[in-house]
């Protein structure tokens, strides 16, 4: 089945995806995130990740995050609730019903959060974004691999992907391998990369071409997980959540990188062009 394998590059494709908002709305219609992260000093993704998910349209944005993050997340996201899941690392990854959960960003590698993320995993089955340190933690025992919920959205760079999945000799072998994997654990993987590609399980690989490397900083992914997140939640399938969120968050640092420059540019600027990529969607 290697030939029915398709090859595709994201574009006006989007234009497809993209659904208007309703007049008729109100915010049950655009869905519930939790953005679980966030550790003492790592505080700042968790709160990228929240902005970034509230600023692409869900209805009610949550953050489980650590009680030492509680008045930089309320004053950084006063339209985002917080809820305590530890101290000064989530220990606790409490399950609310109908919430779309992104997790990872700041969320760090204490024993403690490794376990109780394992134990939350086991119980889980809906889809779920993963990113950062949730995949690092997964990467500590291959086993653990088939405890992602079916349908989920990974986001690993390079060097996570490498970490989950074992070194490759060059991009091609690296392509393929994800490939396999996204196959046989049923995910969709979104390998971040200048180019990022999002392999999907039937074998298909989207490419995007929007982006550059103003994006190249800390804080640039948990922009991507707010965003991935948002759009799952909002009702989009984990495909068009995955192809719409990547295009999204690159088309938003075009925008970013005209305004500020490449250099000056940071993620937090990048949200704040999400309006200037939905005035040009809508
Ligand atoms: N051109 C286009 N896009 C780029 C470029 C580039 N030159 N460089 C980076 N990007 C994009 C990637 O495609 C991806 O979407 O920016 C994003 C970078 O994501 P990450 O590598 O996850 O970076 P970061 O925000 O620093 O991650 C935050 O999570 O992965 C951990 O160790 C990492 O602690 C860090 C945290
Ligand atoms: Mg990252």
């Amino acid at each position: 089945d290697e030939t029915e394998t398709k090859n595709f590059v994201i574009n006006d494709r989007v234009k497809n995806i993209f659904k208007l908002r309703d007049d008729f709305s109100h915010k049950g219609t655009y869905g519930k995130v939790m953005i679980v992260g966030g550790s003492y000093g790592k505080i700042g993704a968790a709160a990228l990740a929240t902005k970034s998910a509230l600023k692409t349209g869900a209805g009610l944005t949550f953050t489980l995050a650590p009680k030492c993050g509680y008045e930089i997340l309320q004053t950084s996201n006063p339209e985002a609730m917080f809820i305590e899941g530890g101290k000064d690392f989530v220990n606790d990854f409490k399950v609310e019903e109908g919430t779309v959960y992104g997790i990872g960003p700041g969320l760090g590698t204490n024993d403690e959060t490794v376990n109780n993320f394992l134990k939350f995993l086991k119980d889980y089955s809906k889809s779920l974004i993963l990113d950062a340190d949730a995949l690092n933690i997964i990467s500590q025992d291959k086993k653990n691999l088939k405890l992602i919920p079916k349908k989920s959205i990974i986001t690993p760079h390079p060097k996570e992907f490498e970490r989950l999945f074992g070194t490759t000799k060059n991009s091609f072998e690296r392509l393929e391998l994800a490939k396999k994997q996204s196959k046989e654990l049923e995910i969709y993987i979104v390998l971040k990369d200048h180019h990022t590609q999002i392999i999907t399980p039937e074998g298909n690989v989207f490419y995007n071409i929007t982006g550059n490397s103003g994006l190249a900083k800390g804080g640039s992914g948990d922009v991507l997980t707010g965003i991935l997140t948002s759009f799952l939640a909002q009702h989009y399938t984990e495909e068009e959540s995955a192809i719409l969120g990547v295009w999204f968050h690159g088309r938003a640092a075009e925008f970013a990188a005209e305004k500020y420059s490449k250099e000056s540019m940071l993620p937090t600027d990048v949200i704040n062009e999400f309006g200037s990529v939905f005035t040009e969607l809508n």
